[in-house]
């Protein structure tokens, strides 16, 4: 959506806010030896209290309220009888809707005990992230997201996940402009414009440079052993930095 005015910008930090506070909310309870499905309600309390409803629940029918990954699970995970293991690495994302305004975060992180190289890989991909929301603004273009991204995790000696794209959001959860790619395509003439509500999720593994679904028809996992971090903040571009929605 493109925001019309101040309604429109505190709908859209209001659910954000909700939004970040669930992540926060599961990761301060999360527990190795928790079963995923323990973490998803967990999660599903917290949007309830709020008044909140899960978007991809609504949206597609996923089975849960959030979406919980692990290890080599990279998006979309769905929760269940799993029990979550000391150094898991764990992603959360969470999308959620409160009156007809929606957000989209992810954040990825690993569960005592660390090791060096994926505690590096979360801050990473966060930095990468956080990186491509600092040069987003008015007028510049939309492939911006795909060069930063590439660059980046090349200096940082990591791939990208190139079939999961950052997206439109606003008034539903995935809509124009959408697939973003997170690879410089210089096809891509689409701009930024004042007041336009998008995600940045960049997506950087250890090896694979793409994901492929699984059973349940929901996980996408990497093809191999390597290792995957995202994170994704919800943000309304404007003439100067970014408004990021989904934080607390
Ligand atoms: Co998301
Ligand atoms: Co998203």
């Amino acid at each position: 959506m493109t925001v019309g005015g101040k309604e429109d910008i505190e709908g859209l930090k209001e659910i954000g806010k909700i939004v970040a506070l669930t992540i926060s909310e599961m990761k301060n309870q999360i527990r190795a030896g928790m079963t995923t499905k323990e973490l998803d309600e967990i999660g599903g309390r917290f949007l309830r209290r709020y008044g909140a409803t899960s978007a991809p629940k609504i949206t597609y029918n996923f089975p849960g309220n959030t979406c919980i990954s692990i290890n080599h699970e990279v998006a979309h995970g769905v929760s269940g009888n799993r029990k979550i293991k000391e150094g898991d690495l764990i992603n959360i994302d969470v999308s959620a809707e409160l009156n007809g305004y929606f957000a989209d975060s992810g954040h990825s992180f690993q569960i005592p005990l660390y090791t060096p190289s994926i505690t590096r890989l979360c801050q990473y991909t966060h930095a990468t992230m956080m990186r491509v929301i600092s040069s987003l603004k008015h007028g510049v273009r939309l492939n911006e997201v795909g060069r930063i991204i590439q660059n980046k995790a090349r200096k940082g000696g990591y791939k990208v996940i190139t079939n999961l794209c950052s997206h439109g959001i606003g008034r539903s959860l995935h809509e124009t402009p959408e697939n973003i790619l997170p690879i410089y395509d210089k096809h891509d003439k689409r701009v930024l414009k004042e007041g336009m509500v998008i995600t940045v999720e960049p997506f950087l593994s250890t090896g694979a440079e793409y994901t492929v679904g699984s059973r349940d028809g929901w996980t996408l996992c990497v093809p191999d052993n390597s290792f995957c971090a995202q994170h994704e903040h919800t943000i309304i571009v404007t003439r100067d930095q970014p408004i990021i929605t989904t934080v607390a």
